[in-house]
């Protein structure tokens, strides 16, 4: 665990470096919407989703350089989806990564435009002339990730996520929203990293059955925290779920349910990647996220 958390660090850390460089503050008015970006991006969040990219690209093989604008792009994606969701429209929470959520520090319409401006920011970013790689696999990882962001992703299962507080979902509509508004940006960190390498398709398999496993247990152990963790660690308002009526797992099942099912999904994530050799990063990942306290 503490190489686990070293690791998350120093990601976090070069994460920092690239994103400032990725949004220089202009000398002009639009400056207020790159300080907007930066606010919610730079320096707060666990960096999961780098963490898997690199992670997975380093097993594979695929030198560090050519997976870090995949891991800019995706954290400019998320962090997007963060501030969106956050806005009163949504889920109207006013706390986040442990500071005002990006619409109370500036305002509504500063933070539609700056999750706006991340998503459109991300792929530029991903489809820099500057990152050398072959052109072919640079327009697969842009499409995969329009996908896996888009209305067969994120964005769905959030569709699905505010009907759902309006109507009580079934249990297929329910795992459909959780793959796809969680499920689907953490699939592709875990994934997109086989586009760049000559993957066997034994080790892209079960990376495949990792990601679908991390992906359910990430927004399980997330309702759980909401209902149960302490709002100082998680960094954002709890108990928000149930105030808005929002169907969950465990509004459906029980919060002992949704334990026990956390705990399996655990161990078929670290069953799944058992190919990479015992105590990789990756199994401990998927312990972290099941103990996980924010
Ligand atoms: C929170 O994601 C939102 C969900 C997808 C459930 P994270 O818990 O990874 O958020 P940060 O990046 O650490 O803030
Ligand atoms: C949101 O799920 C996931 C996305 C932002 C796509 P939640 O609404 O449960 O996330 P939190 O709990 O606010 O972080
Ligand atoms: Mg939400
Ligand atoms: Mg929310
Ligand atoms: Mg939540």
């Amino acid at each position: 665990m503490t190489d686990l958390k070293t690791e998350l660090a120093t990601i976090r850390a070069q994460l920092d470096l690239r994103l400032n460089q990725a949004l220089p503050i202009p000398n002009d008015l639009t400056a207020r919407v790159i300080e907007a970006m930066r606010y919610s991006a730079i320096g707060g969040g666990k960096a999961l989703r780098p963490f898997f990219i690199l992670t997975t690209g380093r097993l594979l093989g695929v030198k560090e350089e050519d997976l870090w604008p995949i891991a800019v792009s995706l954290e400019m994606i998320h962090t997007y989806s963060l501030i969106h969701d956050d806005l009163p429209a949504m889920d109207n929470d006013s706390l986040r990564r442990g500071k005002p959520s990006n619409h109370i520090q500036f305002d509504e319409a500063t933070a539609i435009l700056a999750g706006d401006a991340l998503l459109t920011k991300a792929f530029e970013h991903l489809s820099s002339p500057n990152w050398q790689i072959d052109d072919e696999k640079k327009c697969r990882l842009i499409s995969l990730l329009s996908c896996y962001a888009g209305t067969q992703g994120m964005i769905g299962g959030q569709m699905i996520d505010l009907i759902g507080e309006k109507q009580s979902l079934t249990l297929s509509e329910l795992k459909q929203m959780q793959r796809l508004k969680t499920g689907a940006l953490l699939e592709f960190s875990c994934i997109a990293p086989c586009v760049l390498a000559s993957c066997d398709s034994i080790k892209e398999t079960a990376l495949r059955r990792y990601a679908t496993c991390i992906g359910l247990l990430f927004q399980m152990t997330d309702d759980i925290l909401d209902e149960t963790g302490q709002e100082a660690l998680v960094g954002k308002t709890l108990g928000k779920d149930r105030k808005a009526k929002k169907t969950t797992f465990i509004s459906l099942f029980g919060l002992e349910k949704a334990r026990e099912t956390a705990r399996q999904l655990e161990e078929e994530a670290v069953q799944s990647v058992a190919v990479f050799g015992e105590n990789n990063l990756l199994s401990a990942m998927a312990h972290y996220i099941l103990i996980r306290e924010k």
